[in-house]
């Protein structure tokens, strides 16, 4: 390039630098100018933007596009650090929630009823994880949790400049794949405070849609201090909810309407209602007459501008069942206004008399409690202050009761911090004998070496889950002296857990070298693909693989296994989780006797390996299966 050409190319650099700074809208995150945009703005034309409301920040379309960019890792069961692995159906997975939410999208789409998360608030002293997909395949797993030592996340300061837009493209892919897990009927619960509420709102307004906003509730964390900037203490956070869509119906246990028994009616309870409306007789004409008490003579309604609100066929058949009230009737009702009231049927639950179910009010109780009260939680689990700011698990516990949930309805919480969603999901089932499961994931985030934890062995965050929620299961274990258990003989006090690993199969392992081209990453992985012949890693650990391959399957981490004992040279095992089934065989050789038998298994799914079949092996599944077969 001779001199000129050199120079005019610095000064367009230059140049489009400036702009840059003056009008970052008119460039996509990749830093590309939008010609046409800078055009119609100097033209002066109308902009095609303009009008267009939108919230934007820096990294925003990279940070979708990271939703959508397939994992390369797998969730790995660890049973020694799992109670009650073969039965239970929760489960607490260690590692990056963004990949945890990438790989339970298959098996977990549209199943999860509730979703709690307590990010973290970016506050300037908290961490926040960045997610940058260019790194070295080193640097990836290391800030995915696999490791042993733990992840020290990276701070995010106002000074880097990226201050809330870095805590954005934190939240954004997550909150996208959330949505996905959500069953129809589903919500999710965010705790947040003033630091980013505005913004977080915003971007679940676009993820969840601003019309399925439920609610802004606001959480006393704490007693007002003193000293504090601008004379204003801030006391409350916020748990900011949003439905997957209008289906979802938040309802509470309070005092609602009085429900009454009578000896004289059927053994119900009644809702005790008003006869008469405020309409006219010429609006109402079969329900304007005139009755009179066998009583005392006198005639009803007194007042001579309403009519009643059923017709006078009705009144007459109340009456048969005596369900009218006339005044001085049932004292217990307490009635002295000379007006008529009947019993109304009622079908909402009865949950003990004068309860009901009523709308939540915005006001959180008191007994949700405060951080105090999480605090004190975790020292009588532990005797020590372990983890700083944990949420009182009454707070969730109130937040999950609001929810109608069935059976087996799962509750998610993907910054699991010290686990007290956990907690509050096995302490509600003891209360209420429901069924509900959790799955929890934390990133084995490593504990400051000065700090308590770590001084008495818990190395990272997750380590700290894990061991609360296993006291949390043996304190529940023990105050029951087994009573509990066969009240509820379905209160699950297990987990299982799981451990970000990298995948066993071989093209996920490859990463690019962001040092180099695209085009020398394409042919390092041509290369590296011929190498590899087969797709799945040479040596793999049956268990596992059986794990990574189900998932990918579609199939939920609690499936059941049942070994096939029919087939006497191969280990074929049954899969169920409840909704889908397939038979598995993970055998390096399948033995002819074995084909033969699958024969019968033909309406069934089958997954086999690569390796243990020839081609004519392979063309006589397909035979048997069809479709309905994967040859990993
Ligand atoms: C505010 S705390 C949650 C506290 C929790 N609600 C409790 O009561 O203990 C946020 C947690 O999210 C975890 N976290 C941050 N980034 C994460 C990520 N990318 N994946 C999984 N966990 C993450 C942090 O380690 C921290 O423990």
């Amino acid at each position: 390039m001779n001199q000129i050409n050199k120079q005019s190319k610095n000064l367009h650099e230059e140049s489009l630098q400036k702009l840059k700074e003056l009008f970052p809208n008119l460039f996509s995150d990749e830093g590309v100018l939008n010609e046409a945009e800078l055009k119609a703005m100097l033209e002066g034309y109308p902009s095609t933007t303009v009008g267009k409301y939108e919230f934007n920040w820096a990294g925003k379309m990279s940070a979708k596009r990271s939703a959508y960019k397939p994992s390369r890792a797998n969730l790995k069961p660890d049973k020694s650090k799992s109670i009650d692995f073969d039965s239970t159906e929760n489960l607490i997975i260690e590692g990056d929630n963004l990949e945890v939410l990438k790989l339970l999208q298959k098996s977990y789409a549209n199943k999860i009823k509730c979703i709690y998360i307590d990010p973290p608030y970016n506050t300037g002293h908290d961490f926040v994880y960045s997610d940058d997909f260019s790194e070295g395949k080193q640097a990836y797993w290391e800030k995915s949790g696999v490791t042993e030592n733990g992840v020290k996340l990276d701070t995010n300061t106002e000074s880097q400049g990226r201050y809330h837009s870095n805590w954005l493209n934190m939240m954004y892919p997550r909150l996208v794949l959330a949505r996905e897990l959500l069953k129809e009927d589903g919500v999710i619960f965010v705790s947040i405070d003033d630091n980013e509420v505005h913004n977080l709102r915003k971007i679940m307004d676009e993820v969840f849609g601003e019309e399925n906003f439920v609610a802004q509730f606001p959480w006393r964390k704490r007693t007002a201090k003193s000293d504090v900037p601008f004379g204003v203490s801030q006391d409350f956070e916020w748990v900011i909810t949003y439905a997957k869509n209008e289906t979802f119906n938040a309802m509470i246990k309070g005092k609602g309407r009085n429900y009454y028994e009578s000896k004289d009616l059927p053994n119900r309870p009644w809702r005790i209602h008003g006869m008469t409306t405020q309409r006219t007789a010429s609006e109402r004409p079969n329900s304007n007459f005139t009755i009179v008490n066998p009583k005392t003579g006198e005639e009803y309604p007194v007042n001579p501008n309403a009519v009643w609100r059923v017709t006078k066929e009705s009144f007459q058949k109340y009456l048969n069942e005596k369900r009218i009230v006339f005044p001085g009737d049932y004292t217990f009702l307490n009635i002295s206004q000379p007006v008529l009231r009947y019993f109304k049927e009622d079908d909402i639950k009865k949950d003990g008399t004068n309860f009901g179910y009523v709308a939540v009010p915005t006001l959180l109780p008191k007994e949700v409690g405060m951080t105090l009260d999480g605090t004190k939680e975790i020292n009588k689990l532990f005797n020590q202050r372990l983890f700083p700011f944990p949420k009182p698990s009454s707070l969730i516990k109130y937040l999950v009761s609001m929810i109608k949930v069935d059976d087996n309805d799962i509750i998610l919480d993907f910054f699991a911090g010290s686990g007290t969603t956990a907690h509050a999901v096995m302490d509600l089932n003891k209360e209420d004998s429901g069924n509900r499961k959790f799955i929890l994931v934390q990133i084995p985030e490593a504990t400051d070496p000065k700090s308590e934890a770590y001084k008495v062995g818990y190395k990272t965050i997750s380590d700290i889950c894990i061991e609360r929620v296993k006291r949390v299961s043996e304190k529940i274990k023990k105050e029951s002296e087994g009573k509990l258990l066969d009240e509820n003989k379905n209160l699950d006090l297990g987990f299982k857990v799981f451990k970000l690993a990298p995948s066993f199969f071989p093209e996920n392992l490859f990463s690019p070298d962001p040092e180099k081209s695209e085009e020398e990453n394409i042919e390092a992985y041509n290369a590296y693909l011929e190498k590899a012949k087969q797709q799945l890693s040479f040596s793999f650990d049956e268990f596992e693989l059986l794990y990574e391959i189900l998932l990918k399957d579609g199939f939920r981490l609690t499936f059941k296994a049942e070994e096939l004992k029919e087939f006497g040279d191969n280990k074929v095992l049954k899969i169920s989780d409840g909704e889908k089934e397939a038979l598995v065989c993970l055998d390096t050789a399948m033995a002819d006797s074995t084909l033969k038998n699958l024969e019968k298994y033909k309406d069934s799914r089958f997954i086999c390996l690569e390796r243990a079949v020839d081609t004519t092996k392979k063309w006589n599944l397909k035979n048997i299966f069809g479709e309905n077969i994967w040859v990993a």
